[in-house]
């Protein structure tokens, strides 16, 4: 058989583990040919191709980031591009492609199987809000970051008696920020899936500090909102091909309304995409593996339009359509874990 691979979306790391597992298993498991396709669906619209060998991979196990490149190329913006797309799948003999991306890839990929496109998904991003699946690989490396960040942010905070405010990833959920904020006990955090308003806010903070404490940890996520729907948010006014805005900049004007109403000198820290380069954890890597070996297994079965899942500790498929259906929410359980350690 002869497969390709391509990786869209924002990187995340332990893309490049499921790329050494898919060409490894392919290659010596299955006696595949295995193509890369460069920079997402932008690739298989302009045959941006490579072949893929074991040598090729190797070493890649532990590095951050892509060997493809990646972009958001979206092929159904432009009424010709989907036959661009299926031309070079048959100019390039591929027999399937392993897509591994986020919501808006594997999209691309639902889509296409109406086409003749044989696709098996691998779901892929540090917000870890994919549906169908327990947990996303990067994002076990984008807490770990996060959490290693409000670690080092507690020792400044206390000797200024100062509040720190810590923007991290998250536009649609709270996954990042629940999991960052308790390991690093954030002392109030902030998430799309619970609104707030910074007068309750402040007094939970002010509660604290009459308490005897004399700084805090504020984590915010960059897609949360606020009850009054005041502007706290930030975006820009493009708007990539799937139609998302970019998000951030939450922290700086919640940091100043700390401020103005706690009347408590505060600070921001904006994580950024620090969460999503280097090298992935050690947990990634293992699930990214598991991920690849099982995506090509799918493909040597012929599993078009399924995604590979971890459910419990079991690797299974579940069906590419359901689970772009809708994104995963962070549960309210967690948030209240967490808001028991708020104030
Ligand atoms: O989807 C993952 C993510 O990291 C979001 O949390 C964030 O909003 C987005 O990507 C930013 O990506 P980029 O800067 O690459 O557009």
């Amino acid at each position: 058989m002869n497969v390709g691979i391509l990786t869209g979306g924002g990187d995340c790391p332990g893309l490049n583990a499921v790329i050494r597992a898919v060409v490894r298993h392919g290659v010596e498991g299955f006696d595949m040919d295995v193509l890369g396709i460069r920079n997402g669906w932008e690739g298989m619209i302009t045959g941006n191709v490579e072949p893929l060998t074991p040598y090729s991979v190797t070493g890649i196990l532990p590095r951050g980031g892509t060997i493809l490149g990646t972009s958001r190329t979206n092929p159904f913006k432009e009424k010709d591009l989907p036959q661009r797309v299926v031309d070079n799948y048959k100019k390039y003999g591929l027999d399937a492609i392993v897509v591994v991306g986020g919501e808006d890839t594997l999209g691309v990929a639902d889509k296409l199987g109406a086409l003749g496109i044989n696709c098996v998904g691998v779901p892929k991003t540090i917000d870890n809000d994919i549906s169908g699946t327990d947990v996303t690989f990067g994002f076990d490396t984008a807490v770990t970051i996060a959490t290693e960040a409000i670690d080092r942010l507690h020792s400044t905070a206390e000797s200024h008696h100062r509040i720190m405010v810590v923007e991290v990833m998250g536009r649609h959920a709270g996954w990042i920020a629940l999991h960052a904020g308790i390991a690093g006990g954030a002392d109030c955090i902030l998430v799309p899936e619970v609104p707030f308003s910074v007068e309750d806010v402040c007094r939970s903070l002010e509660k604290r500090h009459r308490k005897g404490k004399t700084f805090s940890i504020v984590v915010v996520a960059e897609g949360a909102t606020t009850t009054d729907k005041a502007e706290l948010v930030t975006q820009d006014d493009q708007t990539d091909e799937f139609g998302h805005v970019r998000l951030g900049g939450i922290g700086q004007r919640l940091g100043k309304a700390i401020e103005k109403e706690s009347g408590i000198e505060t600070r921001v820290t904006i994580l950024g995409h620090v969460q999503r380069g280097g090298s992935p954890t050690p947990y990634d890597r293992v699930l990214a593996t598991r991920f690849g070996v099982r995506a090509i297994e799918a493909v040597a079965s012929s599993a078009w339009g399924k995604m590979v899942a971890l459910q419990g500790s079991k690797i299974v498929l579940v069906k590419i359509s359901d689970a772009i259906k809708e994104l995963r929410h962070a549960p309210r359980d967690l948030y209240d874990i967490a808001s028991v350690f708020f104030g």
